[in-house]
């Protein structure tokens, strides 16, 4: 069978400040890998890209690596509130929840909202809707976490969890770590969508409101597609993937919206990194922050960002 558009995808799972220790790297990869290989694979057999969003979320989510659904970091009131969204390009559609407890898949929530004349829900409305849902109770708390937020209690929250928002050498000891987790998919019709979820930034003040579930961290156009990673309000301050995403539909390449983007949040001190996809299949991504943990499949192989220092570059593509 021919394929009308030949599908690409890029997916991350965090950004930050180091990557020391090949154990770390290889069990990073391995986890990354198995995610874009079988989200690719969906894609090839007609997937669209908004249902191969959410299921690269959804496996993403259940990894306890990364901070999203299971394993994801606690507040500074020691529970787990997380955030997730949903756009499809296609349809310039948006939905999402934010700070929604005690379910496994928040994704899960940002796609049946979709189709509701609702479609962005706050803590006490997602607790509702996965009522409503049936959705089973679920506690998405890891020991890792635990002893983390324990630790950090202990040393009176002197040292913030916000400085980094994925710390891969942690599972030299532990096989955890910290992250936001995205998805870009552009399909066979050659439709574009993003989806973000994760457990926040830790430590952070009840009601405290992620960038996850915001167009400034998560857009999409028919023309391009965005999730961001980082610290949120610095994401928020860039309003990045809407800004990047603004560009190219504004008839900017998809590497020179990057590149100006990225410019810009560098001068501006900003700490973060995003995934991004355009309609003519271009692959991008880019960070202000030492380390972005990304992977893609462009059509031909799975590539991936872990060793990518970007030295003096904050962008790149394929
Ligand atoms: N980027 C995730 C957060 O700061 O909540």
């Amino acid at each position: 069978m021919e394929l009308q558009v030949q599908p690409k995808l890029i997916i991350h799972g965090g950004a930050g400040s180091s990557l020391h220790g090949k154990g770390g790297l290889e069990a990073v990869r391995r986890s990354l890998h198995t995610v874009v290989e079988e989200v690719y694979s969906l894609l090839l057999s007609g997937t669209t890209a908004s249902e191969a969003v959410v299921q690269g979320c959804y496996m993403l989510e259940n990894d306890p690596r990364f901070n999203a659904g299971t394993g994801s970091v606690l507040q500074s009131d020691g529970q787990i509130r997380m955030s997730a969204s949903l756009m499809d390009g296609a349809l310039g559609r948006f939905s999402g929840v934010i700070n929604v407890s005690r379910v496994k898949n928040p994704i899960e929530l940002a796609q049946f909202l979709q189709t509701s004349p609702d479609r962005v829900l706050s803590d006490y409305g997602s607790a509702e809707l996965a009522r409503e849902l049936q959705l089973p109770t679920y506690n998405a708390l890891t020991e890792l976490r635990l002893q983390e937020w324990i630790q950090e209690r202990h040393d009176n929250f002197k040292s913030t969890m916000a400085s980094v928002v994925a710390e891969p050498e942690l599972a030299e000891t532990s096989n955890a770590r910290r992250g936001t987790i995205g998805v870009v998919a552009l399909d066979t019709n050659g439709k574009l969508a993003a989806a973000t979820s994760t457990g926040g930034k830790g430590f952070e003040r009840i009601g405290r409101v992620s960038d996850s579930a915001m167009p400034a961290g998560n857009y999409a156009t028919e023309y391009a597609a965005v999730s961001c990673t980082g610290i949120g309000e610095d994401i928020i301050d860039e309003c990045l993937a809407a800004r990047i995403v603004v560009r190219v539909t504004d008839g900017m390449f998809l590497k020179d919206a990057m590149q100006r983007s990225f410019t810009e949040a560098h001068h501006n001190k900003r700490d973060l990194g995003a995934i991004a996809l355009d309609a003519n299949g271009a692959i991008a991504w880019g960070k202000t922050s030492e380390i972005l943990l990304a992977a893609y499949h462009d059509g031909e192989q799975i590539g991936d960002t872990l060793e990518w220092t970007g030295n003096d570059e904050l962008t790149s593509y394929c």
